[in-house]
């Protein structure tokens, strides 16, 4: 029985996190927006951590919580419940897009969606000096704020909504005053992050309220039940777009710790967040996008396949490789085809978009790690476990490069050379997903998609 439901994509972050998907989700809304006069783009994952960055008319927006979609006229955005979001950067955020672009964005906020505060932002500060744990995070208190669901005190949007919502609010503030105190901070005092204002003082339980006190003013007019409108849209044929945050490469379960994020990159995550509307088996595209020529990664993982560091500095200069949300400069990796296929099994992909074909010089091989050996030489997997990986030597495969510059904005695949093509081929054969999408710039319209963007 083939329970495919048509007009339905995800798209994933296929390695560690910023390969683009920002940009591809935006052009994906774009061209269903032509062809369709709506669509619904969902968020099931992640927070204020993510960055996003869609180009306009030479106007950079980085988003953070909101769906790259919110750009296009005519999406409705669904902010899911397997999400954790931060009620000041969410104002930020819609305040950026209008000045922006005048565009009113439409979304919807689970009313479940578990609420990431300055307090939990406050105590992954406080962990951050004491243990290792915290270190590599992005300080935007998201492991705090899923823990909270964890420990079974979560406070979520329809918090907001009730008559006693301030009662919850300082019951909270009291539960990280304390928590903070044991660590020998206080909370009032902690600087944590804000998008409007940089660096804030989290302050005393009465700023703390005040500040909630405004937001939820300004935001309680999103937060709705969503079940019954996921469940009709996806009862119906109006199509979806499934937009992931992170990577795979960043999953609990699949990636290398301590690098990992609490949510789930994975379209697995799309049927817990829809709860169990959205078998993500019967989306009809599952995507992961990767960089074409290069893996970037954050954090203490080391892989088998690091760069010499000369090239990767060219990279890291010509592709902009710095946190979206952070700034911290990216380690800059070969492509690692043992990692990369490993994601794209355990996130059950079936097509691939390949971002940043410009980043190639013709002066330099493209270098790909086609496989792991062990000190033997005997085939080995990539497994998510850094002290394996430290053993894991690499087998690589050169490419013949192109002129990255000559490609750069291009939009059709006749501009593309044959060696550019074969490559692909090369990528496409190896991982096993079929082609979706090319970008050959950061500029929304470098795109080229490929026949098998159905929609
Ligand atoms: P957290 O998500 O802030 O807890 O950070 C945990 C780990 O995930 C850190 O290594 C972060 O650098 C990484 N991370 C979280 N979000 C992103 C992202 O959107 N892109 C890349 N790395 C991320």
């Amino acid at each position: 029985m083939n329970n495919t439901r048509l007009n339905s994509i995800s798209v994933v972050g296929g390695a560690f996190g910023d390969e683009g998907k920002g940009k591809v989700v935006d052009e994906i809304c774009h061209t269903i927006i032509n062809r369709f006069d709506k669509v619904l783009v969902y968020r099931w994952n992640g927070g204020s951590n993510a960055g996003h960055t869609v180009e306009t008319q030479n106007k950079k927006l980085v988003l953070h919580q909101i769906p790259s979609g919110a750009l296009i006229e005519g999406a409705t955005c669904i902010l899911g419940k397997g999400m954790v979001i931060h009620p000041g950067d969410l104002i930020s955020e819609l305040e950026d897009i209008w000045n922006n672009s005048k565009i009113n964005t439409d979304i919807v906020i689970d009313e479940m969606t578990p609420l990431a505060l300055d307090t939990h932002r406050a105590f992954e500060s406080s962990l951050k000096k004491r243990e290792e744990g915290g270190a590599g995070s992005t300080g935007r208190g998201i492991a705090p704020a899923y823990a909270d669901v964890v420990y079974r005190h979560p406070l979520r949007m329809r918090d907001l909504l009730e008559k006693s919502w301030k009662e919850k609010f300082e019951k909270h503030y009291l539960l990280y005053r304390d928590l903070i105190s044991g660590l020998g901070d206080d909370l009032s005092e902690t600087q944590v992050n804000s998008l409007s204002a940089g660096v804030v003082e989290v302050g005393n339980k009465t700023k703390f309220i005040n500040n909630i006190s405004e937001q939820r003013e300004q935001i309680i007019k999103y937060i709705k039940n969503v079940y019954n409108l996921v469940k009709e849209n996806w009862n119906s044929k109006v199509p979806f777009v499934f937009e992931g945050a992170q990577g795979v490469g960043l999953d609990l379960r699949w990636g290398v710790y301590p690098d990992v994020t609490v949510s789930d990159p994975t379209p697995s995550g799309i049927f817990s967040s829809t709860e169990g509307i959205v078998n993500p088996e019967t989306i009809e595209i599952r995507a992961n996008v990767y960089k074409a020529t290069y893996t970037s990664s954050v954090g203490k993982r080391v892989l088998p396949t690091k760069m010499a560091e000369e090239l990767a500095t060219r990279i890291r200069e010509d592709a902009n490789e710095y946190g979206a949300t952070t700034k911290r400069p990216r380690d800059i990796y070969h492509v690692d085809l043992p990692a990369l296929s490993y994601f794209a099994k355990v996130s059950m992909a079936t097509h691939m978009v390949l971002t940043h074909l410009d980043i190639s010089y013709p002066d330099i091989p493209i270098k790909v790690c086609t496989q792991y050996v062990d000190k033997k030489g005997r085939a080995i997997d990539y497994r998510p476990d850094q002290l394996f990986l430290n053993h894991a030597l690499p087998v690589y495969e050169s490419f013949k490069p192109w002129d990255g510059s000559k490609i750069k904005n291009s939009t059709n695949m006749s501009c593309l050379s044959p060696s550019v093509k074969k490559y692909i081929k090369f990528l496409s054969q190896s991982i096993n997903l079929l082609p979706l999408m090319l970008t050959t710039g950061p500029k929304r319209e470098s795109v080229i998609n490929s026949n098998y963007l159905l929609f």
